[in-house]
């Protein structure tokens, strides 16, 4: 049985990508290599978000090339949306790749492996229909599975490759996510996470996202029900209603807002200006208290002044994340944003990056320190990573709590009274075990 190791970079969709590949190779004779060393074939799923992404892949092919020396026969590829986005200049820069593959094509990963040797070969076309539903994802197992139920992006935000790496947006039936739900649920999974680059604009038939978060409500065995990345013009009333109603629904919601400022959102064409976002997330709060608000934010995009920059900084701290992923904007080729001069230094960006972290960082530290004395739900995940003899899991607020295991299981869920807090994680007791309410986790 040939053997394939996959290394998987970027976001939450391309490490579900990941689990589909392993999945369609499965039924085609490959099994899963453990570390590049017992691999027949390694295969790098990469990401195009920021050029500091598509340098860290180049760093590792070079490694990787030596690796290929020694072991001629091993196959190379590259999937993923850098495998889209360089593609030919990939095989120009990197002569040992033997195949390039981008996020469209994979179901004709079999036929390229019994091609590819000795003559390197690149299948990047995008598909407006593909959808992989009738591939069953080869999963980790856990209390988690990502589900992903739409691909590609329509929104062309002038700073953003996704569209031109992922193609088109299209949503799998209906049908065919349930199904998967309902098999992980009889697989001992205890949350679904939907993905999707603009999750919430997700529609099959009559089906829309706020209508297949409420399907999904009514599967037995799905504790919690969540979801990423939705886009702030896509939140219908319908959809805030369905997170409002729905138990299983988590109180959470990565919301991006990239800038505070309305001349650059409009510059990004983001679709909506703050005082529309701002409305949004006054009206999640009426309808869903407590509910945890985290975002994205770019700093340093083309024609960022200190006062756009400073409106960004504001809002931030007036809304209140509960965290937020913060990068420096980085200028990608095809985009329109890419044709702007850039206007703010790269050592600018960096100052402006580090001030935006340093606010976040202070306010999430607050708003978790403030939660000490609370109790949270928390389902259990794993072994907590720095503590020996310690468990961790979510809150519905998807914040990390560890606490120590003291008899609890994987899959519990359990009642947790939060002791001490960190910007980043809750430390906490185990008040109550419920987990009777639950059949064993079976690993
Ligand atoms: N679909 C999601 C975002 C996916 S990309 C959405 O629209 O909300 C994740 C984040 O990467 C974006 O929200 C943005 O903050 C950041 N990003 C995207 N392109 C970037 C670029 N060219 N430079 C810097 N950050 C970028
Ligand atoms: Fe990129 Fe905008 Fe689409 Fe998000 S919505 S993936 S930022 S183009
Ligand atoms: Fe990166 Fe592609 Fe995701 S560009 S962020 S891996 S969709």
């Amino acid at each position: 049985m040939p053997s394939i190791y996959i290394e998987t970079y970027g976001c939450q969709m391309n490490v579900a990508d990941t689990e589909l590949l392993l999945g369609h190779l499965g039924q085609h004779g490959y099994r899963r290599a453990g570390s590049p060393a017992d691999a027949d074939v390694i295969l790098l799923n990469t990401c195009a978000i920021r050029e500091h992404a598509e340098d860290r892949v180049f760093g590792r092919l070079g490694e990787l090339a030596r690796h290929k020396v020694r072991h001629p026969a091993v196959q190379l590829g590259i999937a993923g949306c850098m495998a889209q986005h360089v593609r030919e200049r990939l095989l120009e820069k990197i002569p040992f790749v033997d195949f390039v593959v981008g996020p469209d094509e994979y179901r004709h990963l079999p036929e390229v492996l019994g091609s590819a040797i000795g003559d390197p070969l690149v299948a990047v076309q995008l598909d407006r229909t593909e959808t992989y539903a009738d591939i069953v994802p080869q999963r980790e197992r856990g209390v988690r599975a990502w589900v992903t139920v739409m691909r590609g992006c329509d929104k062309f935000c002038t700073f953003c490759i996704v569209p031109y790496v992922r193609g088109r947006e299209r949503s799998l039936p209906a049908d065919a996510v349930l199904e998967q739900v309902r098999m992980l649920a009889a697989d001992s999974y205890r949350e679904v996470v939907y993905l999707g680059q603009t999750v919430n604009a997700y529609r099959s038939g009559t089906v829309d996202f706020a209508a297949l978060l409420r399907q999904t409500q009514a599967i037995d065995g799905i504790e919690r029900i969540r979801f990423t990345s939705p886009h702030p013009i896509d939140m219908t009333e319908s959809l805030i209603a369905v997170m409002a109603s729905c138990s299983k629904v988590c109180p959470q919601l990565h919301l991006p807002l990239q800038s505070g400022s309305d001349r650059m959102l409009a510059k990004m064409e983001r679709g909506h200006t703050v005082a529309e976002y701002r409305s949004l997330v006054d009206r999640l709060r009426r309808a869903i208290p407590g509910i945890a608000l985290t975002t994205d934010i770019i700093v340093g995009f083309p024609g960022e002044e200190e006062a756009d920059f400073a409106a960004t900084c504001a809002l931030v701290r007036e809304i209140g994340y509960d965290s937020a992923f913060m990068f420096k904007y980085s200028a990608r080729s095809g985009t329109k944003a890419a044709k702007w001069p850039e206007t703010v230094a790269e050592e600018e960006k960096g100052r402006r990056l580090q001030a935006i972290i340093a606010v976040q960082e202070a306010q999430s530290a607050a708003i978790n320190r403030a939660l000490i004395g609370s109790t949270t739900a928390v389902l259990i995940e794993g072994p907590a990573r720095r503590r020996d003899g310690w468990h961790a899991g979510k809150s519905p607020q998807f914040k990390t709590v560890v606490f120590p295991a003291n008899g609890t299981r994987i899959g519990d869920l359990v009642q947790a009274r939060i002791t001490g807090a960190t910007a980043h994680t809750l430390i906490a007791e185990v008040e109550e075990s419920k987990s009777s309410r639950f059949e064993q986790f079976k690993s």
